[in-house]
């Protein structure tokens, strides 16, 4: 359920009607919906209730990836999550929202050393460790500083998680985590290094899930290996379940609701004994932000529909052309006519098409859309691609909005270039 719908034939954010936003910021901006947010993060918590509580609740820890707008952390730090982060970047975006340092779970296959002596200078909570070589550059690095990483050792369970290829992380051939049949070898070497208190195990196997049998099934591979390691005499206390729980894209598609992918956690992990962490994403943020746009004119087609040339492109919303991704298309304010149309951008490449032989509501120029479900990996996808600027991003909170990340042009980023003399 999201706050995105039209009252009085105007499609407002909660209560504020869009063309006001348009009217004041410009188009394209990204618009994220405050109670949005927080319902999702309120039935995602319920939803992981029975999992434990006291120091046995389950560490919530949102996918900074999936929106790392500082505001919108603040609303999910507020709602007691924690952060995953992979990067030194995402990982003080999380602490200038105000994420506790022991929320905060380190993930991701290529972290620098840099990045590792960060998460240890700022306390992080946990280093989710995808190699032997990073475990042991990580031990050295906290020994030499007389220090303990808590760390866990993500496993790749190669199960195929049924999701778009370039979002599948979980099998085999996918760079992600150490192999299963590797991992108690790999865990035992770990686990004996001075400089690491490894506690556990982690586990992502993609992102955009609809069907929960792969994850049972990788959860299930992980609690046989929870076993494993402890017949061979390790103390295992800690077990990160990652994210990707997808969401609705299109009307009529129904994923696993967060209640049901609970009861599953609940059943697949029964007497594991550990304090279970999460890293949702989408399913907070995909639903809570809408990129508004103008259409800048419409074009006769050739031999298919006209095409509406919106001012977002592809820099903005880079889903559609990167995963073919299907964003729902809508006028802000409906006449009620429909047409069929190819929506596109004005970036020079017939891969900036939102969307081919779409029937939607009839647009002409200067008339505002949306494309939904842009909330989660919308705007941090962005690029500056065709020198166009990064669009601006608005928080709604009632009927109250506020820019919460400025707009910035094409000229401010030009004014990092420098032309050198040799050129001169
Ligand atoms: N944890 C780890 C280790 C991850 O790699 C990811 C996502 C998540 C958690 C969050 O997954 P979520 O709950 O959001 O599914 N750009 C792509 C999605 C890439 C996801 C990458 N990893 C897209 O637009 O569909």
């Amino acid at each position: 359920m999201d706050h995105f719908s039209l009252k009085s034939g105007v499609m407002h954010a909660e209560d504020v009607a869009l063309p006001r936003i348009a009217e004041e910021v410009g188009t394209p901006v990204y618009v994220y919906s405050r109670a949005t947010l927080e319902r999702h993060a309120q039935v995602f918590k319920a939803a992981l209730s029975g999992l434990g509580s006291g120091d046995r609740a389950p560490l919530i820890a949102f996918a900074v990836k999936s929106n790392p707008n500082l505001s919108v952390l603040k609303v999910l730090q507020r709602q007691g999550f924690g952060a995953d982060v992979v990067s030194g970047g995402e990982l003080i975006r999380a602490l200038a929202a105000g994420m506790a340092p022991e929320d905060v779970v380190f993930s991701g296959v290529g972290k620098t050393s840099a990045e590792l002596e960060l998460g240890l200078d700022k306390q992080i909570g946990q280093f989710n460790i995808e190699s032997s070589e990073e475990g042991r550059e990580l031990a050295a690095i906290a020994s030499a500083r007389g220090e303990e990483a808590s760390a866990v050792l993500r496993i790749n369970p190669d199960v195929d998680a049924k999701t778009h290829e370039k979002i599948s992380t979980g099998k085999a051939e996918n760079k992600f985590g150490v192999p299963l049949i590797r991992a108690r070898e790999v865990y035992s070497e770990l686990a004996g290094l001075a400089g690491l208190n490894l506690r556990g195990v982690a586990i992502h196997i993609g992102s955009q899930l609809l069907d929960l049998e792969p994850l049972e099934t990788a959860f299930a591979k992980v609690g046989a290996l929870v076993s494993d390691l402890r017949a061979a005499g390790h103390t295992i206390t800690h077990v990160d379940l990652g994210g990707g729980l997808g969401v609705p894209y299109k009307a009529g598609e129904t994923p696993p609701s967060p209640a049901e992918y609970g009861a599953m956690v609940e059943r697949a992990t029964k007497g594991w004994d550990v304090r279970l962490a999460f890293e949702p994403g989408r399913v907070i943020a995909g639903n809570a932000g809408i990129l508004l746009t103008r259409v800048v004119r419409v074009k006769r087609g050739g031999n298919g529909p006209p095409f509406v040339i919106v001012d977002a492109a592809m820099n903005d919303l880079a889903r559609p052309a990167l995963y073919g991704a299907w964003h729902d298309f809508e006028a802000v304010e409906p006449s009620g006519e429909r047409m069929t149309a190819n929506i596109v951008g004005p970036i020079c490449e017939t891969g900036d098409t939102f969307a081919k032989d779409r029937e939607c509501d009839a647009l002409q120029s200067g008339d505002l859309a949306i494309f939904r479900t842009a909330g989660a990996y919308g705007a941090t996808m962005a690029s500056s691609y065709n020198s166009r600027g990064f669009v601006a991003e608005v928080m709604v909170d009632g009927d109250q909005f506020a820019v919460v990340a400025d707009r910035i042009a094409a000229s401010a980023i030009m004014d990092a270039e420098r032309v050198p003399d040799f050129l001169a």
